[in-house]
């Protein structure tokens, strides 16, 4: 049943929200104002034993300060009392004194209609899935056998086999009753004007069905066995269930995989339905893969949907190359804050399936591992164009980057991006002056050099790289130095300042324990190191010292990282993570750095969930619920950005009042 937005609204105006959360908690006397509509209470959906739940009558919304949940009248019933939302409605209405609307005869009926398809699609897959294991799918048995799939990995993915003649299917659809014009409306059989007899699409192929986001099967990929069919894959046309452009493969198992227990965190966008099903056997469930076609800007929403930072996965050959660099120009006028995508190219002529078929996953993490930003593809794509030995060619390479870092319609994003080409291009174009000199360049360090014309440009261009060295000094370095290594990127701060500060003073780690030790780090390096420390304090104990954690750190690999962590630290001026903070100060920096860092993951974490009901609401056409899911997405994202902000001020150059304390008092 579909609600209109003014009757929603309607019966949410007329109940204060405190009404509707009052039969649940107990309103703390103290904090609570009722005759302003502002009520305070021990939050409900976690246990605590201070109030930290909010709810506001005025605005009609409820928001945890603790745990980070907010939401409506419905969300509240929905998530706590485990209504579905038509109940939570009823349930307000009746609050409300008002009659529940009538339903909407018309949209209902094409809510039934797209389930008669969906029942179709899901009688065929059983179909196909029963073939694959008679006489008839002998030969597809051994074809799957021979690609090195599992049983389980074909009941998981429910593989299939069609028939190789022409009416199997049509001819089962018909014996169980389904009529013509729906056999013709999910695209099972070829027909039309022309043909006087349709016939079925799918003939001696391997079938794997295509799941909606709600895993019902929407459509189909026939793959041939034979290597002269006219095509290797065949794919179901454009039906009312299926948009090819809307819908990945394998998206809901993947969505899943990356926010279950041991969730990998991220998506991996491969290529084709094999890769994503090898990958699935060889224990990565995250990957998705486009429908035969490049990845579209609708499936690039819907994994920056899912996840900020999604890695697509590209032959290491010529098209692939081609491809992602069609990938970058796709992503480029899309970023947000926070939302990139990385790059991932595989060794040359291999495929996921293929990298991953004898040895298992060891070689496809490895690539992952290796994965690119989408600022130094950027980068690569056009420094490795051409040679830049004289001015003109530097100039050119330099008017060609603004000009690709122009069509970033986000004003910060595309900021940055400028800033970081001109990072690459200093440090690019004074290697080759020092080549060609014999001498170190350093012009972008002295402006009475003339900056200005080795940058390429003359006057404000050259004034401006010189400013921004002289502020950024460190941060050159670092970006250098990660640049030619080709180390990810540095952590958050707010993880930096984590995991640093107990690297600097372990005793904070014991008097917490619980708590601190499980921080949930997001960057990878930092779990890794993180686990590290936990070792050294599960053998140390409270005795672990500052000398002995570093000493074990640096045996194991860390040394590294440790030395850049320290260096973001300081140049972020946060001065309670290093080693000169008193004891009370770091405590106190470390606690503040926690409350951000959780209150963001709580943030991030209800972001998520909103953003995949979006996704299920809009496939479904659920204009309602879409635009309901909207506006609480727009409040979660506001507080998103709020934080944010704070962590970009914590980020900035030390504008600091209050927070760090200079060493000595400064
Ligand atoms: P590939 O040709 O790379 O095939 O196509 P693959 O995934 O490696 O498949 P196997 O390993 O040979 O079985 C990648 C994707 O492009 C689409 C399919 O979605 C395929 O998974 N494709 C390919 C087509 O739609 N039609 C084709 O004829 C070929
Ligand atoms: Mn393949």
């Amino acid at each position: 049943m579909r609600f209109s937005n003014s009757f929603l609204d309607e019966i949410r105006d007329r109940v204060p929200i405190s009404d509707v959360i009052g039969k649940r908690v107990t309103w703390d006397r103290k904090k609570t104002n009722a005759s302003r509509g502002d009520y305070w209470a021990c939050c409900p959906f976690h246990g605590e034993k201070s109030p930290s739940f909010h709810c506001e009558d005025r605005k009609g919304r409820y928001h945890c300060f603790g745990c980070g949940v907010s939401g409506d009248h419905f969300r509240f019933l929905t998530d706590l009392d485990g209504m579905n939302f038509p109940e939570a409605v009823q349930q307000v209405a009746d609050l409300a004194g008002v009659a529940m609307p009538q339903p909407d005869v018309e949209a209902e009926k094409r809510d039934r209609q797209r389930i008669g398809l969906q029942d179709v699609m899901e009688v065929a897959t059983q179909f196909f899935e029963a073939q694959l294991q008679t006489a008839n799918g002998a030969k597809a048995r051994a074809y799957l056998r021979d690609r090195g799939l599992t049983g389980r990995t074909i009941e998981t993915f429910r593989l299939g086999y069609a028939p190789e003649s022409r009416n199997a299917l049509k001819e089962y659809l018909a014996g169980k009753g389904v009529p013509k014009d729906q056999i013709e409306a999910c695209g099972l059989v070829v027909h039309g004007p022309d043909i006087p007899v349709s016939y079925d699409r799918f003939r001696d192929r391997i079938m794997f069905p295509i799941l909606s986001s709600r895993e019902k099967v929407i459509a189909f990929g026939g793959r041939a066995m034979s290597p002269d069919a006219p095509a290797k894959y065949l794919n179901s046309n454009e039906t009312e269930l299926f948009h090819k452009g809307n819908v990945l493969y394998n998206f809901a198992r993947a969505r899943r995989a990356m926010s279950g227990a041991d969730g990998a965190g991220t998506i991996i966008a491969v290529e084709g339905y094999m890769d994503v099903i090898a990958l699935h056997q060889a224990g990565i469930e995250n990957a998705v893969a486009p429908l035969g076609t490049a990845l579209t800007e609708n499936q690039m929403a819907l994994l920056w949907k899912l996840t900020q930072q999604p890695v697509l996965c590209f032959d290491g050959d010529g098209a692939g190359i081609r491809a992602a660099n069609r990938a970058v120009d796709l992503a480029l006028p899309h970023l947000k804050p926070g939302f990139s995508v990385r790059f991932a190219m595989l060794p040359d002529g291999k495929d996921p399936d293929d990298l991953v078929r004898n040895e298992g996953r060891a070689p496809f993490d490895k690539v992952m591992a290796q994965a690119r930003s989408l600022s130094e593809m950027v980068w690569l794509r056009e420094a490795q164009a051409g040679s830049f030995d004289t001015p003109e060619s530097r100039a050119q390479l330099e008017a060609t980057l603004k000009q690709v870092v122009s069509v970033i319609s986000d004003e910060n994003v595309r900021r940055h991006y400028g800033q970081d080409v001109r990072d690459r291009l200093n440090q690019f174009f004074q290697g080759a002056s020092r080549r060609e000199n014999g001498q170190r360049g350093g012009f972008d360090r002295n402006p009475r050099q003339g900056g200005g014309s080795r940058n390429g440009g003359q006057g404000r261009g050259g004034q401006q790289g010189a400013r921004m060295s002289e502020r950024s000094g460190i941060s050159d370095r670092l970006a250098r130095s990660s640049l030619v290594s080709g180390h990810q990127a540095l952590p958050p701060l707010r993880e930096s300042v984590l995991a640093l500060t107990i690297v600097n003073h372990p005793q904070l780690l014991f008097e917490e324990y619980d708590e601190i030790s499980a921080i949930d780090y997001d960057n990878r390096d930092l779990q890794r190191f993180w686990s590290s420390v936990l070792n050294a304090a599960a053998a140390k104990g409270p005795r672990l010292s500052r000398e002995i954690l570093v000493e074990q750190l640096e045996a194991e690999g860390f040394g590294d990282l440790l030395k850049s962590l320290d260096q973001q630290i300081r140049f972020a001026r946060l001065w309670t993570a290093t080693t000169a903070a008193a004891p009370e100060d770091a405590r106190e920096g470390y606690l503040q750095a926690l409350a951000l860092h959780q209150r963001t993951k709580a943030l991030l974490w209800q972001r998520r969930e909103l953003e995949s009901e979006l996704a299920y609401a809009t496939e479904e056409g659920d204009d309602d619920t879409v635009s309901q899911i909207l506006r609480n997405l727009q409040e979660v994202q506001l507080e998103v950005a709020r934080l944010e902000n704070q962590e970009a001020i914590i980020d900035g150059f030390g504008v600091l009042s209050g927070r760090v304390k200079g060493p000595a008092g400064k």
